[in-house]
């Protein structure tokens, strides 16, 4: 069985770390995960009016989500919580009322900032958002990265064999937390 994951980029910025992240850590998931960025930068601002009329970013965000196995996060951290964007897609994601598309899908949490912290605040808040929307999330390990000038290799993947080694032990464990989720649901 295959498992896709939808993949959120809590950054727009044209050579976002996040994002060098999110495609250096698809390089060390096993073959069965296939990694899906889901698009958040056409999204219009969250409006409540809007509920009975989706817009077709909207539709197709959900509709991303739903057809996703598991959710991967990359967020960076702004003052200290998630950016505005992030949190626009998630509660265009949430609505109307009882049909999110994000419960039951169980979600990792990973962010990388120029601060000593890596995006630890921001995440936090991040699962404080995601149990309200039942959204399972991966509890260890943590992954708080730092970005320092050559932290990514020239070929994208992560320069420090270490880092790599730390991420490769992230991802082993939330490939198997995002199957045995997956398979639970679909053996309801
Ligand atoms: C930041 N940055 C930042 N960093 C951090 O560690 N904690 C923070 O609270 C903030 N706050 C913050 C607010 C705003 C509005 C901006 C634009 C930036 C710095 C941030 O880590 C840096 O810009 C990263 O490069 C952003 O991630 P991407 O865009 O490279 O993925």
């Amino acid at each position: 069985m295959s498992y896709r994951i939808a993949v959120i980029v809590g950054s727009l910025r044209h050579d976002s770390y996040n994002r060098q992240l999110a495609e250096a850590l698809a390089r060390l998931a096993p073959r069965e995960l296939e990694f899906v960025p889901v698009r958040i930068d056409d999204l219009p601002l969250y409006d409540q009016d809007d509920d009975s009329h989706q817009s077709e970013p909207v539709r197709r965000l959900k509709t991303e989500v739903a057809d996703a196995q598991g959710l991967l996060f990359v967020t960076p951290e702004y003052n200290r919580s998630i950016p505005g964007v992030l949190k626009n897609a998630i509660d265009h994601g949430s609505r109307p009322y009882g049909q999110s598309a994000w419960a039951d899908k169980p979600a990792g949490i990973v962010g990388i900032s120029v601060g000593a912290i890596g995006t630890a605040v921001a995440q936090q808040h991040l699962r404080t958002i995601l149990a309200y929307l039942d959204v399972p999330t991966l509890g260890q390990p943590e992954v708080f990265l730092q970005h320092k000038t050559g932290f990514f290799a020239p070929d994208g993947g992560i320069a420090s064999e270490g880092t790599k080694q730390f991420l490769q032990k992230f991802m082993d464990r939330y490939a198997e937390w995002v199957k045995h989720h997956a398979d639970r649901i679909a053996n309801r």
